[in-house]
């Protein structure tokens, strides 16, 4: 099983994203009720740049929004011929505006070596085996310039988010990497520090979020139906809490891994693993409650949907409740994954696109199709509140609203 998920893996790119939540972008997406104000997708390239700075009135407080070019098409740019190393997880640093790439360490092998100085990881210590390929670059997205850096325990299929002050923190990942946190801050000279015992549990696919403070929780992973939360850098987690949810999630093709976690307005946590979600509270750890199951089939790893958190209205004073949707779109029919790898079967991916509130009194699941299916794509968050989805393949908009 595990050779065929690498081919798996290799397919795939996790795109970490640093979401800045603007008041001004959220007003063009959100409830349902603006639906008619975005339009359809083929829209978004009409949009004008005053559009963001009309809604200043409505209490956004203009910033980036007011300035960001919303009509221009956009055109594919061939910025570096190489990265040197996969973007196998990538995540913009938006304090020194450097892009971190960085992949698996177990082949031991990129197309870029670690900078005179920087020690070769010595991973087999009997017979003298040295790694000198870095496995971690910092790109400058001005020059292009590549800073190779040192990297030993494995991130492959790790989790990773960004701290308030910048800081990237990396989870789990492979063998030795597995218990792993790693620190890498922002700065020109930083390097990548590495404690190999943060975590209580071993975290292969798990998925990392950010709680109300900035700390983080980090859910599930392979053989991993629990979650816990890390500690400030340096110090061990040894407490570990029991997830019912990812316990009746698993199945043979164990497609709650990489579970979708977001923050909600009131600093509970949205999970959801397979085809299930709860609202879970970090404070009590308690579920607070059950949403409906998803129809259709499971939409987490391996046969992955892509997930987001549509933008927050916080331009409102003190409502009552503060709206938050969660849209889930494409994935595979349960047993998609066992099909492909033993009876070489291989179904479409799913083609729906699913839409909760998750402060409404009564939370439903809306759904819509996709001009395509899609498995093991990207949902990212557009400046003018629409999505887009990317997979290799092709690359759509969805409407968000
Ligand atoms: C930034 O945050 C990280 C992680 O919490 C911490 O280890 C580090 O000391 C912080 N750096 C500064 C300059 O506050
Ligand atoms: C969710 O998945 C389980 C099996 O994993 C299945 O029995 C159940 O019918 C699914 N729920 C829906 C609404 O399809």
């Amino acid at each position: 099983m595990r050779a065929s998920r690498s081919l798996l893996w290799k397919l795939s790119i996790i795109v970490l994203l640093a979401v800045f939540s603007q008041p001004s972008f959220s007003g063009d997406t959100g409830s349902s009720d603006e639906t008619a104000e975005t339009g359809n997708g083929h829209e978004a390239a009409e949009m004008q740049p005053q559009r963001a700075g009309n809604r200043k009135g409505r209490g956004g407080r203009g910033g980036i929004a007011q300035v960001a070019e919303m009509n221009w098409p956009g055109k594919w740019e061939l910025f570096l011929k190489s990265s040197g190393v996969s973007a196998m997880h990538a995540i913009l640093l938006p304090l020194i505006n450097k892009v971190q790439f960085y992949d698996a360490t177990i082949w031991r092998i990129s197309q870029i070596k670690l900078p005179p100085g920087v020690p070769c990881h010595v991973f087999d210590h009997v017979h003298n085996k040295v790694d000198c390929w870095a496995h971690s670059v910092l790109i400058d997205i001005e020059s292009g310039h590549i800073r190779p850096l040192s990297l030993t325990t494995d991130t492959w299929c790790s989790s990773g988010g960004l701290t308030i002050n910048g800081t990237l923190v990396s989870t789990g990942g492979f063998q030795g990497g597995a218990n792993t946190a790693r620190y890498l801050a922002s700065c020109d000279n930083c390097n990548w520090v590495e404690y190999p015992k943060a975590l209580a549990a071993q975290r292969w696919y798990s998925t990392q979020a950010t709680l109300p403070d900035g700390t983080f929780i980090v859910v599930g992973g392979r053989q991993a139906l629990n979650y816990e939360y890390i500690l400030p850098e340096g110090m061990d987690n040894k407490k570990l809490y029991d997830s019912h949810l990812l316990k009746e999630t698993t199945d043979r093709e164990e497609n709650n891994l990489y579970p979708f976690v977001w923050l909600n307005t009131d600093g509970n946590l949205f999970m959801f693993a397979n085809n299930r979600s709860i609202l879970l509270s970090p404070k009590t750890n308690k579920v607070i409650k059950e949403f409906p199951q998803l129809p259709g089939g499971a939409r987490n790893y391996p046969g992955s949907a892509s997930s987001a958190l549509l933008p927050i209205r916080l331009y409102v004073n003190n409502p009552p409740v503060i709206p938050a949707d969660v849209l889930i779109c494409g994935g595979a029919r349960q047993d998609g994954y066992f099909r492909a790898d033993r009876l070489k079967l291989f179904d479409p991916a799913l083609n729906d696109c699913a839409r909760i509130s998750l402060n409404s009194k009564r939370p439903a699941w809306k759904i819509e199709k996709m001009p395509a299916p899609r498995v093991m794509s990207d949902t990212v968050v557009l400046p003018n509140g629409k999505f887009s989805s990317l997979t290799a393949r092709n690359m759509e908009h969805l409407d968000g609203a």
